[in-house]
């Protein structure tokens, strides 16, 4: 059944609309640049370019070529939801070197598979449970210590790793550790540009393949370690050894080289991804005013000023799904192959989704019944290609602004801007944090 309810067979408008792919008319949008490439701002500040590009052609238009733009929140959860069957996930934009083994990402059944071994033993709710006191002693350790030195970007990615790496790999340390960070390090620096230089040309690129292949290397030469050790009646600790014990009716044991791929997408999120949403709540923290109301519990407002955090800065802010057929939106009519991207950032910052003003830093706006249209709140995407870390993310976060209702932070340098990668990161982030008077 297609939403417009006309039955199986019309994929076609994902919202109510009286339109075919015949009658519907092209996305607006501005004039193509040379290469088909995206407006000159969009490098520089892509939110502040799509939400330009918007305000004047509209919820969907097209900024580049084969490249779309949705805004409306049905829109968005229509192609999220539809992910892996009308839609998919656009091949990583990974210089080819990093291409030398079929990537599992673009596998999608042993992706897939992968996912729901992660999901449903350990990543779930019950292991970010579990695993509250180990995250709360590092947490603890580590805003103690930021009384006396400032807080980095990578201290807070470093912490995440140190507090939840475990839950993956349970004796990730040594080398394995030092060729992680490495990696991660080496692989952020990628914009959201559609364009890639060639590998040849850039130095920057043949360093990345370098790393990511030495880590990569050493991970699957951890798990052929622990198949050799691993005894089947010991039950599972980690995620390495749920994959090892993985059996699926439907499909081969996974092999050493897409459990090590696994491990290492999962790791890779785990320290660049859950460390920017800590540098970006503590960020949060520093610039906002915002105090506990007497009559709400700590947990609550905790809870509530993790949301409020990834509203105002989704970590993943751009993001985007290649259409399979030929689809209709509104009155606009997109062909077959063409990416359409999604930001979360615009879907939080639009007045018209959210019923208190979402250009305000408001904690408070999470206590009351109905925030926000349905689907506007997206920090974790949705769908079935939702993030695998929601609850690790969430137990980090939330522990974390525990302990800071205790504690005030302050910017060494300001406030921290957004650098607008693939992951949003927080630009001469640099915090203090000391504990308040009892
Ligand atoms: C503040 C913390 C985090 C935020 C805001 C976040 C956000 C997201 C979002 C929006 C997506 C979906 C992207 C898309 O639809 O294209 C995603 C995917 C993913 N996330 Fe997270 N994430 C966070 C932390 C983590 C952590 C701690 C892990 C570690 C397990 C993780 C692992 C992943 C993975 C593996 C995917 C890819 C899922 C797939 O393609 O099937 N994330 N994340």
């Amino acid at each position: 059944m297609d939403p417009n309810g006309r039955g199986a067979g019309f994929r076609a408008a994902p919202v109510a609309s009286s339109f075919t792919p015949d009658t519907a008319i092209s996305p607006p949008g501005p004039a193509p640049r040379p290469f088909g490439l995206p407006p000159d701002d969009f490098d520089r500040d892509p939110m502040a370019c799509l939400s330009r590009l918007g305000d004047e052609y509209g919820d969907v238009f097209t900024f580049a070529t084969g490249r779309v733009a949705l805004t409306r929140p049905e829109w968005v959860h229509w192609v999220l939801a539809r992910t892996n069957r009308e839609t998919r996930v656009n091949p990583p934009e990974t210089p080819r070197g990093l291409r030398r083994r079929p990537l599992i990402r673009d596998r999608v059944e042993t992706w897939m598979a992968g996912r729901r071994t992660a999901q449903w033993h350990r990543l779930g709710r019950d292991i970010a449970e579990r695993t509250d006191p180990v995250i709360r002693l590092h947490l603890r350790r580590f805003l103690d210590a930021a009384e006396h030195a400032p807080v980095r970007l990578p201290d807070c990615e470093r912490v995440v790793l140190e507090a939840t790496g475990e839950v993956f790999v349970r004796d990730l340390e040594g080398d394995l550790w030092s060729l992680l960070v490495q990696a991660a390090d080496h692989l952020l620096p990628q914009g959201t540009s559609p364009i890639e230089l060639p590998e040849w040309m850039s130095r920057f690129a043949r360093r990345r393949v370098r790393a990511n292949d030495a880590w990569i290397e050493a991970l699957v030469a951890h798990v052929q370690m622990r198949r050799r050790s691993r005894d089947p009646a010991v039950l599972p600790s980690d995620l390495l050894d749920l994959l090892l014990d993985a059996r699926d009716d439907d499909r081969p044991a996974f092999t050493d080289v897409e459990i090590a791929q696994t491990l290492s997408i999962n790791l890779g999120n785990l320290y660049a991804v859950g460390g920017s949403g800590l540098a970006w709540l503590l960020a949060a923290n520093a610039e906002h005013d915002f105090i506990r109301p007497e009559a709400t519990d700590r947990r609550d407002w905790a809870g509530a000023v993790v949301k409020e955090t990834l509203r105002a800065y989704p970590v993943i802010a751009l993001t985007s799904r290649e259409l399979v057929e030929d689809t209709v939106f509104g009155d606009v009519s997109i062909p077959a192959g063409t990416s359409v991207f999604i930001s979360s950032y615009l879907l939080h910052t639009d007045p018209r989704w959210w019923r208190a003003d979402p250009s305000r830093f408001d904690p408070a706006r999470w206590l009351a019944d109905e925030v926000h249209d349905q689907h506007a709140y997206l920090p974790y995407g949705a769908g079935p290609r939702i993030c695998t870390g929601v609850h690790i993310a969430n137990a980090v976060l939330e522990t974390a602004a525990d302990l800071l209702l205790d504690r005030t932070v302050t910017a060494w340098r300001g406030p921290p801007r957004p650098h607008w990668g693939s992951i949003m990161r927080p630009r001469r982030f640099r915090v203090r944090v000391v504990p308040d008077a009892r």
